[in-house]
């Protein structure tokens, strides 16, 4: 059987925790093949609300197995927490986890670098987690870096030890920041500790020969497209290739494997974080989006920006991902609303018009936007399309038109099966 895939189309927070969450059991196993603790894929499970930052969201579902593959940056601190917190309410996770060997390490110091680099940056700083990804990935591309199946090795206390001096020397560029890395060593090595009674394997062999026995894989993808380091709005992005590409390298499997690409965008778009956003709204629009759609960052707790959907962004991000099915999240954030708006292009700081997004987004004087009338009605009760309004119908009918790729999923509220399948 092959690989289905769930990806984030915008700039990460699509709500893609709940869609893998939902799809998990007609799944053998789910694989996170990027990103790190960065993410924070928010479940609602049994009226709880859970922030899965590194575990694979399909961790709730009973009969599915999960992975953390190699292409995921793991902080031994952050993981052990999130199993801590779960753990009674999953009392078999350490049987249905595996983690990569392959996967690397993320060391305090990769946190202090990505702090002290971050401040340094002063105006233009990316707006980081500040979770020590980039400098992670830094050491993975530079090979320097430590991995899962490093942790049992006998260098591997050295081997640490001479990664931070070099991480320290690094450090010296920058001006003091505030980081007590004795106090951070300790609990990494405590953690350490308790991540390696984890089931850690050589990833790709178990997953192919998973495939090969006809299991079904669903690749859980982490951030969004336009944060990948690749193609999304560099340099204001995140250090990990985000898009369908990312599934290959990330968990070892070769590109004729995936199938289905699932591609997930909320009704509107936010942002986290520095960088452009052609179609943020700066007023009260933008304000009463925040609001209704509680747009707080679920790792950090920073306020969201918001704007209305960009139909040029969706095709870019249709387009290099391969996307097959669309999934429409929180379209009842817009149930208040008179008139909804659509970008459909944009006009250049040269007064081209174009409805591809331009090397530098900077470049763009001002979006053009289609009006749509709003539904002003609640959702929650409507279980089946045909009950729709018809103007939920002309939104959706609109993105299927502009993006060519069906809308097969709806959400219609946070909760595990407030959802429309078409
Ligand atoms: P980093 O990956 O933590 O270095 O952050 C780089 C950029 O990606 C920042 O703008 C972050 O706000 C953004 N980012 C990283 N992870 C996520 C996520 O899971 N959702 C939304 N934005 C994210």
């Amino acid at each position: 059987m092959p690989v289905d895939a769930i990806l984030g189309l915008q700039w990460g927070d699509e709500g893609k925790g709940k869609i893998v969450d939902y799809l998990a059991d007609q799944y053998h196993a789910v694989c996170r093949f990027q990103g790190g603790p960065n993410a924070g894929h928010t479940l609602w499970i049994q009226g709880k609300k859970i922030v899965l930052h590194t575990l694979p969201s399909g961790i709730f579902r009973s009969n599915t197995l999960n992975l953390i593959g190699n292409g995921v940056v793991i902080d031994p601190i952050t993981l052990s927490k999130e199993i801590d917190t779960v753990h009674s309410d999953i009392p078999d996770l350490i049987d249905r986890l595996f983690i990569s060997r392959k996967a690397h390490l993320i060391l305090p110091t990769h946190r202090w670098i990505d702090l002290a680099s971050e401040h340094a940056k002063g105006k233009q700083k990316i707006g980081s987690t500040l979770r020590g990804i980039g400098p992670c990935y830094m050491d993975k591309t530079g090979r320097n870096g430590l991995r899962i199946g490093d942790i049992n090795q006998n260098s591997f206390r050295s081997d640490y030890f001479a990664l931070k001096e070099k991480h320290l020397q690094f450090l010296k560029q920058f001006p003091q920041a505030d980081f007590n890395i004795e106090e951070e060593e300790q609990k990494w090595f405590d953690s350490i500790e308790k991540i390696n009674q984890l089931q850690s394997i050589n990833a790709e062999y178990w997953l192919n020969s998973m495939l090969v026995k006809n299991a079904s894989v669903l690749a859980e993808g982490a951030q969004g497209t336009m944060l990948d380091v690749d193609f999304g709005t560099y340099p204001y992005v995140t250090s990990s290739n985000t898009i369908a590409a990312g599934i290959c390298t990330g968990l070892g499997i070769a590109p004729n494997k995936i199938r289905k690409v699932i591609g997930i965008a909320k009704a509107y778009c936010t942002r986290v974080g520095s960088g452009p956003f052609p179609s943020e709204l700066l007023d009260e629009t933008g304000e009463k989006l925040r609001k209704e759609g509680n747009e707080f960052g679920s790792t950090t707790g920073r306020p969201r920006r918001c704007g209305w959907l960009d139909l040029v962004q969706l095709r870019y991000s249709v387009m290099i991902n391969g996307v097959t099915d669309l999934c429409i999240t929180k379209i009842d954030v817009l149930n208040h609303f008179e008139e909804i708006k659509m970008v459909n292009g944009y006009v250049l700081n040269n007064n081209e018009q174009t409805n591809e997004l331009p090397f530098h987004l900077e470049t763009i004087k001002h979006v053009t936007t289609t009006p749509l009338k709003g539904w002003q009605q609640e959702l929650s009760n409507i279980t089946d399309k045909e009950h729709l309004p018809s103007e939920v119908k002309s939104f959706l009918n609109s993105i299927q038109t502009n993006t060519t790729i069906p809308v097969s999923i709806l959400s219609t509220g946070p909760g595990r099966d407030e959802l429309m399948i078409f």
